[in-house]
Parts: C-alpha cells; structure tokens; sequence
C-alpha cells in the first residue's frame, strides 16, 4: 500500500543527491539489562532521501504495515527531521522522504528508534552534516526517551549506556559470534506505553540486586559464551514478571524454546515480540518450537535466526 502526504515548507536549498540510510533493527533490555541495554539486529528499515527543487516534503511509505504509518506531522520520522532543524535554528530543506519498512511495528524491535534516527541522520546529510554522530546520539535519546534503542541502532553491536550526571557513557558489549539471537514476532502489536503502564514505581532491594547480578553475569556471558551463565543471566525481576502477562502464550513459547535448547528466553523490548538466545546448531529448532507453541495458542508469529548487525545505521550506496 502506497500513502502519500505534502507537507509544504518554505523552499530550501538543495545540495545533496539522492541518498539512502539503513537502520538496524534493536532488541532491548536483553532480560536484565532494563533501559540501560540493547543489541543491535541484522533486519532493516530503509530511508531514501530524495532532494527536491520543489517547496515541499513528501513522505511515502511501502512495505508491510505501511498503511499504519502516518505520512503527516505525526510522522516520527518527521518529527525527528523537524527536531534537528529546530535545534539549528534552520528552516528545512524540500525532500522527498521514502520509507521501506523491513521491520514490524510496535513490536518490541525499536522500529521507533529507527524512525528517529532516519530523520536525524537524513537531516545532517542534507544540511552537510553539522552534528557528530554523539551529538546526533544525544538528541536521538532525547526524542525516544531511553537509550536501549536508538544507542545500539546507530552505532551497531551490544551496547550499555550508563548516565554520569548529564552526560551519557555508552559501552560496546562484546557478543561471542555462536550466541544466535532467534526471534518470534507475533501477529499481534503491543505499545511501550501500555507496557510501561504495568511496571512498579518502586522495587525492592533484593530485586534490585538479582538484576545488578543477571546483568554482570549476562554481559560476561554474551562475551565468552558460557552456557551456564546464559542460560542463568537471563533471568530479569524489573519488567518481565509484570509483562508478560500481556503477552499471550508467554509460558508456553518460553517452555518450548527451552526445551529446544535455548539458554533462555526474554522479552524483545517492550514486547511483544520474544528473543531466545542459542547456539548455531540449536537455531532453526528453536524458531520452529517457538513458532509452533505459539500457533497452538491461536497466534501466527514470523521466526528468524538473526546476527548481531555491527556497523549499525549508515548511508548506503544508491543505484
Ligand atoms: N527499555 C524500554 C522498555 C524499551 O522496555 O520499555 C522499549 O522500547
């Protein structure tokens, strides 16, 4: 489905050709690492920029979904766009704006994240790249609101980010290449609001410490790919007990892709979409074990065996 939408502004100059930006998609949290963690993903949305003599921007959306996404102001990825010219006190250049979506919506796999990024990354290409990338970081976590998306989905790879007064301090998580992300997208959408809704203000201090605990032992397990500290580390008390009953099957897809020989399972994000992690030989029957539980509860999902994308988003060649 095609949606077309103008939005007219006063004419700006154009220097740049055509160009494209890929972002990746993100998993976030990895159990309990919550709102501080995120990997990156190799499955893709696609943002084309195209230059215009013409005083207006266009937003045109394809791929599946596309007719949920709106093409008006309420376009994240316009609203991005908007925010870096307004913090360069610019007036916005005329583009037309294709976008390719490879990744479900309001699944629990930061296609937010990648909205936002598109438009600030188009943005500084088109005003000849003013912001550094930890400048565009910045305004991007601004935006989103936490940075377990939008950190790992511009630089790539695992990444922590730890705040030290206003400052952010990311660090890039190494992850042993036979830790195999699988993921199980259901055909269902699930929003961050709602599922940040059924959070505690509070936790207690021995909660506190299991996730201090799970997390150092998660990061040193994604490293060396030690079993055992998988398959403990993945355990979470900040967010996963209380979502998951808003995720139908979440029982059942977790038993299955155990017993399929994941070290364990997690929510993706905000969910719904889960993530088990495994080892290359235990892949496809992972998927398939999560698929099938799932489908015994009247769900569909989409399965796939993914990597860890490591060059995270970037300007890709056009033809
Ligand atoms: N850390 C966030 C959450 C990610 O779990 O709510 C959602 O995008």
């Amino acid at each position: 489905m095609r949606c077309w939408l103008i939005i007219r502004f006063l004419k700006g100059k154009t220097v740049v050709s055509v160009f494209s930006i890929i972002v990746p998609a993100t998993s976030a949290n990895v159990g309990p690492g919550f709102d501080c963690l995120g990997t990156a993903l190799t499955l893709y949305n696609e943002f084309k920029f195209i230059p215009l003599e013409e005083s207006r921007v266009f937003i045109n959306v394809t791929g599946p979904e596309a007719e949920k996404v709106s093409t008006d102001e309420n376009n994240l990825l316009y609203q991005a766009f908007m925010e870096f010219y307004r913090y360069l006190k610019q007036k916005p250049p005329s583009v037309k704006i294709e976008i390719k979506l490879g990744i479900p919506l309001a699944r629990g796999l930061g296609s937010s994240a990648t909205a936002i990024l598109g438009g600030l990354l188009g943005a500084n290409i088109l005003a000849g790249k003013p912001l550094s990338r930890k400048q565009l970081m910045e305004l991007a976590i601004a935006i989103e609101g936490h940075p377990d998306n939008v950190v790992p989905a511009l630089l790539g790879g695992c990444q922590l980010t730890a705040t030290n007064d206003m400052r952010k301090e990311v660090c890039d998580i190494p992850w042993h290449q036979e830790v195999i992300p699988v993921i199980a997208i259901p055909d269902f959408e699930l929003s961050t609001s709602e599922a940040r809704k059924v959070l505690p203000t509070q936790v207690g201090h021995q909660d506190a410490i299991f996730n201090t605990a799970h997390l150092g032992l998660l990061l040193r397990g994604l490293e060396t790919g030690n079993h055992d500290w998988l398959e403990a580390a993945l355990q979470d008390k900040l967010h996963q007990p209380f979502r998951k009953s808003l995720i139908k099957g979440y029982d059942n897809v977790y038993s299955a892709a155990v017993s399929a020989g994941a070290y364990g399972m997690v929510i993706s994000g905000a969910g719904p979409t889960l993530l088990a992690l495994t080892d290359t030989l235990h892949s496809e029957g992972v998927e398939i074990a999560m698929a099938k539980a799932w489908q015994q509860q009247g769900i569909k999902a989409v399965t796939h065996s993914l990597q860890v994308d490591t060059q995270g988003a970037r300007n890709i060649v056009q033809v």
